[in-house]
């Protein structure tokens, strides 16, 4: 079963994605955060750089696109084509309040007759071929059984389900009955994606699905930057954590402010590499610092003389509710 690295907005930037790779092996592919084409169907610096491919590769990287309209999708695709890349990824799975307010990302499933025009305009002419990234429906799971037979009409390359709807956001548990049904009656490779912590929760899926063609993971990788590593039979060790933090900063700070835009990158990723550690109150300590020269020495020093648990430690943010959203989907 492939293991990949899911696209997330904001953190899995190209430095993110170069300095993971190079520090834990393992991950087959890294998808990119999605792409939302502009009105002026125009590419900025940052995009471009973004997309380059590196030294991944193409065939490591899955771009991603985020539109309801077809022309764009069309247009962004051509220009991932262009730049080298094999296949395009829709997304069909936004749940942040200003995306599906304009009908993209999860508000694309609100209407399948629409969607299905959707699909068939950008099928019809698209000069890669396209995978789908999924929720099971808007509001409610039982949307799932109408937007099954729309998806099984187009020849999708890869389908990816998270299998909860928009209005569940990244909460609660997942609905395994709508993934199966997906499993069973879908002909096209399917990826499973969603709350996969441990590397117990991957050989479960495994066992579950034997067909599945692999899994997306984003939290858990965040929290555990080496799961997929140890997935394969490796370990998660100090030195290539506290190399992946050092590596990671250094890159940032070529680019970018320290306390403007350096910092909040780092709150957003030790929100998630925080349930590493059995000390739950150091996320409060980081959350707190104002400065990059407070936050990296105690980040640092949390890294190489805190104590480490075996698994992160999902089951503290149901405890305590943990808001685990990106603050711009809310
Ligand atoms: C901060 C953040 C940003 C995300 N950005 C994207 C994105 O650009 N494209 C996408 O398809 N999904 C995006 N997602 C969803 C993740 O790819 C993934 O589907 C979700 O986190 C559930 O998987 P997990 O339980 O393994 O984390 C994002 C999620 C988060 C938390």
């Amino acid at each position: 079963m492939k293991l990949d690295f899911a696209p997330m907005e904001g953190i899995t930037g190209r430095d993110f994605r170069e300095v993971h790779a190079a520090c834990f092996p393992g991950v087959d592919r890294y998808r990119l955060p999605f792409l939302s084409p502009a009105a002026d169907r125009h590419l900025t610096p940052r995009q471009r750089r973004d997309l380059e491919a590196g030294p991944l590769g193409f065939a490591r990287l899955l771009p991603q696109v985020l539109t309801k309209e077809p022309g764009d999708f069309l247009w962004a695709a051509s220009a991932l084509a262009e730049l080298g890349y094999e296949t395009v990824d829709l997304n069909l799975g936004c749940p942040s309040g200003t995306v599906v307010g304009k009908g993209k990302g999860a508000g694309l499933l609100r209407d399948p007759a629409a969607l299905d025009r959707f699909l068939e305009a950008v099928f019809a002419a698209a000069p890669l071929p396209i995978s789908v990234k999924t929720r099971i429906g808007l509001e409610d799971p039982a949307e799932w059984e109408a937007l099954l037979p729309i998806l099984a009409r187009y020849p999708i390359r890869e389908l990816t389900v998270h299998p909860r709807t928009r209005r569940e956001l990244y909460r609660g548990g997942v609905h395994a009955d709508a993934f199966l049904r997906a499993a069973a009656t879908l002909p096209f490779p399917l990826y499973y994606n969603g709350n996969l912590f441990t590397p117990a929760d991957v050989q479960g899926l495994d066992a579950a699905c034997p067909g599945l063609a692999g899994a997306v993971i984003g939290r858990g990788l965040l929290a555990d930057p080496a799961l997929v590593t140890r997935c394969r039979g490796g370990v998660r060790s100090r030195a290539a954590l506290i190399d992946f933090h050092e590596e990671l900063a250094a890159r940032y700070l070529r680019r970018m402010h320290p306390d403007g835009a350096v910092l909040p990158k780092f709150k957003e990723l030790w929100m998630y590499l925080s349930l590493l550690l059995p000390d739950e109150k150091a996320w409060k300590r980081l959350r707190k610092c104002a400065r990059w020269a407070d936050f990296h020495p105690l980040a640092l020093g949390l890294l190489r003389d805190g104590d480490l648990l075996p698994e992160a430690d999902f089951f503290r943010i149901d405890q305590k509710s943990v808001n685990l959203m990106p603050a711009q989907s809310v």
